[in-house]
């Protein structure tokens, strides 16, 4: 019996985009058009979903994006030398790469080398180290979702046992920070669980916030939930199922049935978190340009 609420991310990307309406257009009563370069390195199906969706919201906005898209055997020089050039054109004001690169590509080289002025996701490490230290940064777009998702809903964190599972740089490594910083959407006792993690679900059901961020398809069932818990689900699983048109489904790291009933809130997958990522990029793309208003 579904007892959670859901915790829409449609409904809190849609107060976002209104927020953001009269920031647009103070940027361009001052002809700045916010850009933001997407460079996308291969022909992973996902990816380019995921770029499609975060373009198409540009696009929906009025807002300036160009995607770049390369095979996968650019070389590492290659793309280090369009970053450069991106870096210096004054048309972006943001430049995003998508990840996950192809093997022979180092990721870390390559967020080195974006501007960190220019770094609308935040993976950047003088990004990183702003944030960790506190201080204004971009925040990377997922974490940052997630934190408007439960200001939204009125879900306090201040206090509360955090549990992240995940320690990606993407996504668990910089929300187990934020939220145990001292700060308004901080102030949370957090645990950090991974993939060495021994007894997962005994971490898991002391959360009174469990964020789950595996990248595992509904690995966290009903065993890792304490009732009246808050779950955030951050996965986005492409699994089999040949009764789809497409083959198949996208599910989250949670078991959404056995979490709803027996959490108080629950993100749906779709239309949770991963609308969030792109209002969020969205948001850091009008920030970078915002500092060029006078
Ligand atoms: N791959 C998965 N999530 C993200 C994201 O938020 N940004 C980028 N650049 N790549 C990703």
């Amino acid at each position: 019996m579904a007892k959670a609420k859901l915790l829409s991310g449609k409904e809190v990307s849609a107060a976002v985009y209104s927020d953001l309406e009269q920031r647009i257009a103070r940027l361009k009563a001052q002809h700045i058009s916010p850009g933001l370069a997407v460079i996308l390195v291969g022909d992973d199906p996902a990816s380019q979903s995921y770029v499609r969706s975060k373009t198409r919201r540009f696009e929906k906005l009025g807002l300036f994006s160009e995607t770049l898209r390369y095979p996968a055997d650019m070389t590492e020089d290659e793309l280090l030398a369009k970053i450069s050039e991106l870096n210096n054109d004054n048309r972006f004001h943001g430049i995003l790469v998508q990840l996950p690169l192809p093997a022979h590509i180092a990721e870390e080289k390559v967020i080195f080398a974006i501007a960190p002025e220019k770094d609308v996701d935040g993976f950047h490490p003088v990004s990183l180290g702003l944030l960790a230290s506190g201080n204004p940064s971009f925040i990377s777009c997922t974490p940052k979702g997630i934190l408007r998702i439960l200001d939204h809903y009125g879900i306090e964190t201040g206090g509360k046992h955090l549990v992240v599972c995940g320690r990606s740089n993407i996504v668990g490594r910089p929300i187990s920070i934020l939220t145990s910083l001292k700060a308004d959407f901080g102030n949370a006792t957090v645990t950090v669980c991974h993939s060495r993690t021994q007894n997962m679900a005994d971490f898991a059901r002391q959360a009174d916030i469990l964020i789950a961020a595996l990248g595992q398809p509904e690995m966290i069932n009903g065993d890792f939930i304490k009732p009246g818990a808050c779950v955030i689900d951050v996965g986005i699983n492409r699994v089999p199922d040949p009764t789809r048109e497409k083959g198949y489904r996208i599910v989250g790291d949670v078991k959404a049935d056995e979490a709803l009933a027996k959490a108080d809130y629950l993100t749906p997958v779709p239309g949770g978190v991963g609308l969030m990522t792109v209002a969020m990029l969205v948001e850091n793309t009008i920030e970078a340009a915002e500092k060029y208003l006078n």
